[in-house]
């Protein structure tokens, strides 16, 4: 694979990786220690609980957008005297307080990345820190510096969305080069019609099995005598579901943790925020055969 100049830069980036992993044990350490309900605000942090789907790419976008407006407010303010100062600073404060919640988001799904997306990760978190400080300055500057100031004030939440911009390029990267939190599930359909996986007596109870079927791996479970099918790719990054615990209705990736329920496929713990696709499993004439289920219209 032809490597992109951003990753070729970032691979030599050596010292981002215990800053990185720095970064995960404070973040996880931090969950931990509120225990149960570290677990809930966690889920909702990555999306998986609530949302149904990552929550940090949809929270980022309102920063930058306070930012690009509150830059050209300060712009048409410096232009035109009679127009208010205010406006900027309003859109700078806006960005801040939402960028804050960005910021923990971002950290939540940061904590399960590892390898090159890790220190992408990691550069992305850490460029989108130095722009909250710089804005941080240029609201400080504003308030109490009076209006001598408000043109280093402007200055600076220029340079700030700039390195803005910059830090978003790097999170577009990660989701869409090299993959982070996108649905591992999204290109793999299955087949219409049922096809042949087994015996019934290659299921018993209480076990998971991964079994091909048309390109794609299905965990089958057989639970109080009736088998169920899901895909085996943790939707989340990846993990092989059949490698991780089953217990009860639920399968836990041994991976990051995500549960899914074997019934409908849902996610009952993130990280994972899409849940898995549900293959439709049945016994016929000595076989077991497995085909994707049904949507309902
Ligand atoms: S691969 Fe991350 S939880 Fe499954």
């Amino acid at each position: 694979m032809n490597e992109t100049m951003i990753d070729r830069l970032i691979r030599h980036q050596s010292w981002l990786d215990p800053w990185g992993a720095l970064l995960q044990r404070a973040v996880g350490g931090a969950y931990s220690a509120l225990r149960a309900p570290g677990r809930v605000l966690k889920d909702v942090a990555h999306g998986s609980r609530g949302l149904g789907h990552p929550l940090h790419p949809a929270l980022s976008d309102v920063p930058l957008g306070a930012w690009f407006v509150g830059v050209v407010a300060d712009i048409v303010a410096l232009a035109d005297h009679a127009f208010p100062t205010q406006a900027g600073d309003l859109a700078l404060a806006v960005g801040l307080v939402v960028g804050l919640a960005a910021l923990a988001t971002g950290l939540t799904d940061h904590h399960e990345t590892y390898g090159h997306e890790l220190r992408v990760a990691t550069a992305h978190g850490s460029l989108m820190v130095v722009v909250m400080a710089v804005m941080f300055a240029s609201l400080l500057l504003r308030w109490f510096a009076g209006i001598g100031f408000h043109g280093l004030a402007v200055a600076l939440a220029i340079c700030g969305l700039l390195l803005a911009l910059a830090g978003a390029y790097l999170g577009g990267h990660l989701s869409f080069g090299i993959g982070t939190a996108v649905n591992r599930n999204a290109f793999g359909e299955g087949p219409d019609e049922y096809l042949p996986v087994g015996r019934p007596e290659d299921f018993p109870e209480g076990q998971a099995r991964a079994v091909p079927v048309a390109g794609l791996a299905v965990l089958i479970v057989r639970r109080q005598g009736r088998l169920f099918g899901i895909s085996d790719t943790c939707s989340h990054a990846g993990g092989p579901l059949h490698e991780g615990e089953l217990k009860g209705d639920v399968v836990i990736c041994p991976w990051h943790g995500s549960r899914f329920c074997i019934r409908d496929g849902g996610v009952r713990r993130g990280p994972a925020t899409f849940g898995q696709p549900v293959f439709e499993v049945r016994e016929e004439g000595g076989l077991v055969e497995v085909r994707r289920a049904r949507v309902l219209d």
